[in-house]
């Protein structure tokens, strides 16, 4: 993947978790609105870096991430991303380390910048749902901001929300995978 200008790949990470909507009631009529979102972040960097860039390998890593395959829960929990109080998209890498901040700890508090469908072959989710789409976020320039500038949310595999509310409840989870590219 092309760096954005000027910055460098600091991790890769992967994550599973849900995303997040609110139907206010549970018919047809009533649309999901999307809330945010919680995903544990595992340090995929070395895995992902070692996948031939032409294959679909990568594709592949995050579909089996979503079925929760045992060899990608092995891969080290690195970090938490999740929204705020406010709603601001934050990313905790409490377990990544970079020469500026050797004591470890790297936070990205995100804006959203950019938005593109998943592919078509995007996998589907545990529960049927469509690949939620790629990302571009850029740091908010919040103070919380430590050694990270950019992220690019790729690879998704499940996560939309439902049509409607039909039969909802007022929470409505959906399973998900990504990879995030850290950069910085
Ligand atoms: C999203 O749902 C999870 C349950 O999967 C919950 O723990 C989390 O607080 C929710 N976050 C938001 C922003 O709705
Ligand atoms: C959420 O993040 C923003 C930007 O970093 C920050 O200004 C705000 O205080 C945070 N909100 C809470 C409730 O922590």
């Amino acid at each position: 993947m092309t760096p954005p200008s000027g910055l460098t790949l600091k991790y890769i990470g992967l994550g599973l978790g849900t995303q997040n909507y609110s139907c206010a009631t549970s018919d047809s009529s009533s649309m999901p609105v999307a809330i945010g979102a919680l995903a544990t972040l595992y340090d995929a960097t070395a895995l992902i870096a070692a996948l031939p860039a032409s294959s679909n390998a990568v594709t592949q890593t995050t579909c089996q991430a979503d079925t929760h395959s045992n060899a990608l829960s092995m891969l080290p929990r690195f970090g938490e991303h999740y929204f705020n109080a406010s709603g601001v998209p934050s990313f905790d890498l409490f377990g990544a380390h970079d020469a500026q901040y050797p004591t470890g700890g790297l936070f990205l508090s995100a804006r959203k910048t950019g938005v593109s469908p998943a592919p078509a072959t995007a996998c589907k989710g545990t529960d049927g749902a469509a690949a939620v789409p790629w990302l571009t976020l850029v740091d908010d320039g919040s103070s919380r901001t430590r050694g990270l500038k950019e992220v690019y949310r790729v690879e998704t595999a499940g996560g939309s929300a439902p049509a409607t509310c039909e039969g909802m409840e007022a929470l409505v989870t959906r399973d998900y995978s990504a990879e995030y590219w850290f950069y910085g």
